[in-house]
C-alpha cells in the first residue's frame, strides 16, 4: 500500500519531518522508493536536469506523462506526485480537469502538484472535489520565472509576505493536502507553517517547514550546470560517472575491453564447420 494523503497530514500532526525527492526515471525512482522516502515528485524540473532546457516552461504534458509512468513502475510504497506543466491548468477549468485526470489515469500518479495560490484555488478545489489530491506550490514558482524577472527569493516585502500567507491559506481552504514553499525566507515559511494545518514542504525555505524537497540531481551532484544555493551535495556522482566513462573509452581504444568475462563462447566443432 502506498503512502496516502492522510498519512502525510498525520506526519505534520505528529511533528514527524517529511522528506520528498524528485525522480524522473525507473531506476532512480526504485532507489528512492527503497530508501523509504514517502513522497516522490516527478517535477517539471526534469526540463532542466533531464531534457537540458533553460527553464521548466518548454516541458509538455507528454514529457511529464512519459516520466511519470516510469517513476510509477519503479515504486511500490511512495506516493508519486506529478507536476502539471506550464499552462496546462490555467486556460480553463475543464482543461485543468482533463489534464490532471491524465496524470492519475494514464500516468498512474497518486496526486498532482500545481503552482500558484489564490489564483488557482478554485481549480484546486474542483480537482479535489473530483477525487484528485493536489499539492500546492507557492513562493518562487519556476513556471512564472519571466514574470518574476529571474529566480529570486520571494516574500521579502510586507506586501509580498502577506500575499504568500494568503496564498497558503487559500490552498488549505481549497483542500490541498500539502504545499511546497520555494525560496522563501526562513522566518516567513516558519510563520506560514504555524498558521496552516496542512504540511509545508520547503525547498530553500529553511528549517521551519514540516518537510523538505530537493531535486535528486542536485543532492547527488549529477547536474553540473549550476548548484542552487538551497541544495546540499551528498555526493559528486558526476565525477564518478565521468571517470567511469573515460576508463571505458580508454579500454575500448586499447583493446582491454571486453575480456572473456564479458564474452560468450560457442561449440568449437560448429565453428570448425563454418570456417571449412
Ligand atoms: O519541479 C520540481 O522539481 C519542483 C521542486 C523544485 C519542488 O517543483
Amino acid at each position: 500500500m502506498r503512502v496516502t494523503i492522510n498519512q502525510v497530514k498525520e506526519m505534520k500532526a505528529k511533528g514527524e519531518k517529511i522528506a520528498m525527492l524528485t525522480a524522473y526515471d525507473y531506476t532512480t525512482a526504485k532507489m528512492v522508493d527503497e530508501a523509504g522516502i514517502p513522497l516522490i515528485l516527478v517535477g517539471d524540473s526534469l526540463g532542466m536536469v533531464v531534457l537540458g532546457y533553460e527553464s521548466t516552461i518548454p516541458v509538455t504534458i507528454e514529457d511529464m506523462l512519459h516520466h511519470t509512468k516510469a517513476v510509477v513502475r519503479g515504486t511500490k510504497q511512495a506516493m508519486v506526485v506529478a507536476d502539471m506543466p506550464f499552462m496546462t491548468y490555467h486556460i480553463s477549468l475543464p482543461e485543468a480537469l482533463r489534464n490532471a485526470t491524465r496524470f492519475i489515469q494514464e500516468g498512474g500518479a497518486q496526486a498532482v502538484k500545481l503552482e500558484g495560490g489564490v489564483t488557482v484555488a478554485e481549480k484546486v478545489k474542483k480537482l479535489i472535489d473530483c477525487g484528485i489530491p493536489v499539492m500546492g506550490h507557492i513562493g518562487l514558482t519556476p513556471q512564472s520565472v519571466h514574470q518574476f524577472g529571474g529566480f529570486k527569493v520571494q516574500g521579502r516585502t510586507p506586501e509580498a509576505a502577506g500575499r504568500l500567507l494568503e496564498d497558503a491559506i487559500a490552498l488549505e481552504e481549497a483542500g490541498a493536502f500539502s504545499i511546497v514553499l520555494e525560496t522563501v525566507p526562513t522566518p516567513l515559511s516558519a510563520l506560514i507553517t504555524q498558521k496552516i494545518s496542512i504540511p509545508t514542504i520547503g525547498i530553500g525555505a529553511g528549517i521551519g517547514c514540516d518537510g523538505q524537497v530537493q531535486v535528486i540531481n542536485d543532492i547527488l551532484g549529477s547536474f553540473t550546470d549550476f548548484v542552487p544555493k538551497h541544495a546540499k551535495q551528498y555526493a559528486k556522482i558526476a565525477d564518478i560517472m565521468s571517470s567511469a566513462i573515460a576508463e571505458y573509452f580508454g579500454e575500448v581504444k586499447s583493446g582491454e575491453f571486453p575480456t572473456d568475462q564479458q564474452s560468450f563462447s560457442m561449440d568449437e566443432s560448429l565453428l570448425a564447420k563454418l570456417t571449412k
